[in-house]
């Protein structure tokens, strides 16, 4: 059911690949609650993927940047612009590639370029898009900007390897990009802690349908879904949150507050 929430706001998404995607998801969801919306993601992603279903639907353009990319990030940004016919208001960083875990390696024997890589992308490009933004005084007072992490930035989770750190520093650079951006333009930046779902990123990681199930059961509530996750960042950039900033904000169904679940100790009492 929509409210309306996003009625006149101007919203850029990056990271819809495929209908799993979270950005996908939310991409439809902003459009349901009246949003306008300009859709981006890596030139590569956009010829293997299917973002122009996506684009069709929610009647919005594609601007190709990848998000390492300075010179693409300026475009998007001053495109984007052009295309409102003013500034922005909201942005969903919905982006990550673990480049060591792609390729199979393990936290205790990681290849340092793959891992600048894993950082660049998955972390500093929330930088750099924020950066961006500032430079170009391209987001209006009030604007909300929201990156997605995970919980293995607070604890441990041994497949998740290097993106664990790469969770970290993004979570960081919301911090600290959420005070400068704050004093300046009132512009707020949060990280929303998702549970699993299963895109093409999630769905990298050893063991993830194992583990899956495990949160599910270790959840009061259950994982949340990417469309839940949408819902959530839907209330996130509308005006109704306004002084929520430099937060990092589980969307978990209650694992992160969980010792155990009756369920999983059922299990352990099983074997
Ligand atoms: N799926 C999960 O279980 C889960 C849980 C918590 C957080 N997250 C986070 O949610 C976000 C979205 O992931 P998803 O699960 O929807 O998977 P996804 O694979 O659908 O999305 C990842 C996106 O990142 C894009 N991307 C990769 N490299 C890029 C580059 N250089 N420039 C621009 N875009 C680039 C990909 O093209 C893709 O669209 C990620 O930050 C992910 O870590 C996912």
């Amino acid at each position: 059911m929509a409210h309306n929430l996003l009625k006149g706001k101007k919203g850029i998404i990056f990271g819809a690949l495929d209908e799993k995607s979270i950005a996908w998801r939310t991409a439809l969801r902003c459009v349901e609650e009246g949003a306008e919306i300009v859709l981006t993601n890596a030139p590569i992603a956009l010829r293997m993927g299917e973002i122009k279903k996506l684009a069709d639907t929610c009647n919005a353009p594609v601007i190709p940047a990848d998000v390492t990319n300075m010179d693409d990030l300026n475009n998007l940004f001053t495109k984007s612009m052009e295309h409102f016919g003013g500034k922005i208001d909201f942005v969903l960083h919905s982006v990550a590639m673990g480049m060591n875990i792609r390729k199979g390696r393990s936290y205790t024997d990681l290849d340092y370029d793959f891992n600048h890589k894993t950082f660049d992308i998955s972390a500093i490009s929330l930088h750099r898009v924020l950066q961006t933004a500032y430079k170009l005084d391209a987001l209006n007072e009030w604007s909300s900007v929201i990156a997605l992490s995970y919980i293995a930035a607070e604890r441990v989770f041994p497949d998740y390897g290097e993106m664990a750190d790469a969770k970290a520093l993004l979570q960081s650079i919301a911090r600290s990009f959420g005070y400068h951006y704050g004093v300046h333009k009132k512009v707020r930046i949060n990280t929303i802690s998702q549970s699993p779902v299963k895109t093409t990123a999630g769905g990298g990681v050893k063991g993830f349908d194992g583990f899956m199930t495990y949160a599910e059961e270790m959840s009061p509530l259950g994982n949340a879904s990417a469309d839940q996750c949408a819902d959530y960042a839907v209330t996130l950039f509308s005006d109704l949150t306004r002084m929520v900033t430099m937060q990092n904000l589980f969307h978990d169904g209650g694992f992160s507050y969980t010792g155990v679940s009756e369920g999983v100790v059922l299990q352990m009492e099983k074997q």
